[in-house]
């Protein structure tokens, strides 16, 4: 468990005890984390009862989570840190939650990493990791409690990143870094390397919260320990009305472009086009909506395989009482397409999920819904291939309550997938291939070889496991709708290990 240094220790004890516990018991744990870990550890039973949790969803060992911070593969593992409410299942009291996964499926527990230390800091917020000129990541975030935000940096004691210490340089980065400027909203720093040097991007905005002020700023180290930044100015400004400020921003290199991706208070956004580092801008060429559903605060780690890949929050939106809230929508594998736009794919480790598969035969689709023998469950991938000579809407009723009342459809309707109450335009084909993932309260869709996808929580009771089939003739066009190909496997659930989260 994370040593602590002198420094923290006086910072978190009364002065007294803190000395002679530094000198008595160098490994002492500090009273906060053992705090939060009980916390935490307490609220395992409730969460684990809950028959609507999914099973192969991300997700902590109980209670709040919410973005996903400071992705990094390491020496063979994904290393992956989440905002963690310890005490409950609401947002409050930000720590880092920690774990590890060899195959982004199946999860090890590891101790919670960063909580709030020393009477100035009461949260830590989102933020990202990079590996440093040692050859070790570094976390950086956004650490909350004095008048102003401050960015802030970690440093791992031990190989497996369990142990990290806050070291006396920081903070890294104050609002002074902007000189006369002001920025409002700074939070969520996120690194990324270019020809050799390290460079930072925060959210924030042009000073007030004010219609289309949204702003990206950009830093650049100025030394090897990642200790000292220089401000070089906002990279991006989005003259949208409807926001405010920029969460969570993710610059990144993919496909011989530079890819933005930012959560704006509404579904993730996503610019695709070139970054000029010298004048500190960024030059979209095209946009669009990363997920519409409810996936946000995107986060992104590069594998020893060379994929991007890109996490996302998933909301649940659950009331306190179930004892836990929010999943880490599926890992998916970023690449750009020959338009221009982001293509995602679940990553293809959750085949390995599947239990025995079942193919259903070719049939048209006629105006009822249609319950197949044999297809039906909460826990299940499907693959469907359907084909179409209109603007009618297709697809499934997921989750069927006995009485035949879906609790989520996921369809195709005049060129849009709609998934819940999400819905985004993916164009007008003669066919269409979707690809379900329903894990009990969460759906995941994804359409066209990863053009769309989409995340939304279901909300729906255990005896809900009908699916049906369903085409609908909107108006004189609707034409006709036939089901090319079905295939669908059950999944089993992920492991999640806690026989490492101790302290
Ligand atoms: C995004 C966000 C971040 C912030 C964090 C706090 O969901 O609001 O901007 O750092 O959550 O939990």
């Amino acid at each position: 468990m994370q040593r602590f240094s002198r420094r923290l220790l006086l910072a978190a004890l009364p002065l007294g005890r803190a000395v002679a516990a530094s000198i008595e018991q160098p490994s002492m744990v500090d009273p906060a984390l053992r705090r939060a870990m009980e916390a935490l550890a307490a609220a395992i039973p409730k969460a684990e009862a809950d028959p609507e949790r999914p099973v192969y969803h991300f997700r902590p060992p109980a209670n709040w989570t919410n973005d996903p911070n400071g992705t990094i593969f390491y020496k063979g593992w994904h290393h992956l840190f989440y905002q963690l409410n310890p005490y409950g299942s609401l947002w409050a009291n930000m720590h880092w939650g920690h774990a590890r996964s060899r195959d982004l499926v199946n999860w090890e527990h590891l101790p919670i990493a960063l909580w709030p230390t020393g009477k100035e800091e009461t949260a830590i917020f989102s933020g990202g990791a990079i590996l440093a000129a040692d050859g070790r990541p570094r976390l950086f975030y956004t650490s909350i409690g004095r008048p102003q935000p401050e960015q802030w940096m970690a440093a791992p004691t031990d190989d497996d990143l369990i142990g990290w210490e806050k070291p006396p340089s920081n903070p890294v980065l104050t609002q002074a870094a902007h000189g006369g400027r002001t920025v409002s909203d700074w939070r969520d720093p996120f690194l990324f390397k270019e020809a050799g040097v390290t460079y930072m991007v925060c959210g924030g905005n042009s000073g007030r919260r004010m219609p289309g002020s949204g702003q990206v700023h950009l830093y650049r180290a100025e030394n090897e320990d990642l200790t000292r930044w220089r401000y070089l100015g906002p990279v991006f400004e989005y003259r949208d009305r409807e926001i405010a400020n920029i969460e969570c921003p993710n610059l990144f290199k993919l496909g011989g472009k530079w890819v933005l991706i930012i959560s704006p208070h509404r579904p993730c956004e996503y610019f695709v086009g070139e970054l000029d580092l010298a004048r500190a801008k960024f030059f979209p060429e095209t946009h669009g909506v990363l997920d519409p559903g409810d996936a946000y605060a995107s986060n992104i780690s590069v594998d020893d395989k060379g994929r991007t890949i890109l996490w996302l929050w998933g909301r649940t939106n659950l009331p306190a009482e179930r004892g836990w809230n929010g999943v880490m929508v599926m890992p998916r594998i970023l690449s750009l397409g020959a338009d221009g736009f982001l293509r995602q794919h679940p990553a293809p480790e959750f085949e390995s999920l599947r239990g025995e598969e079942k193919t259903f035969p070719a049939f048209p689709l006629g105006d009822s819904p249609r319950q197949l023998e044999g297809l039906s469950g909460d826990t299940l991938e499907i693959l469907a291939e359907f084909s179409s000579s209109g603007f009618g809407s297709f697809g499934f009723e997921l989750r069927r309550s006995p009485e035949g009342k879906p609790a989520a459809v996921a369809a195709i309707e005049r060129g849009s997938l709609i998934v819940g109450a999400a819905r985004t335009y993916v164009g007008m084909h003669e066919r269409y291939r979707l690809r379900l993932f329903l894990d009990k309260g969460c759906l995941e869709a994804y359409v066209n070889d990863g053009f769309a996808a989409v995340y939304c929580p279901v909300a729906a009771t255990p005896k809900d496991q009908g699916i049906a089939l369903f085409a609908r003739a909107s108006g004189p066009r609707g034409g006709a709708v036939r089901l090319e190909s079905l295939k669908c496997w059950p999944l089993k659930p992920a492991r999640f290990d806690l026989s490492r989260f101790k302290i």
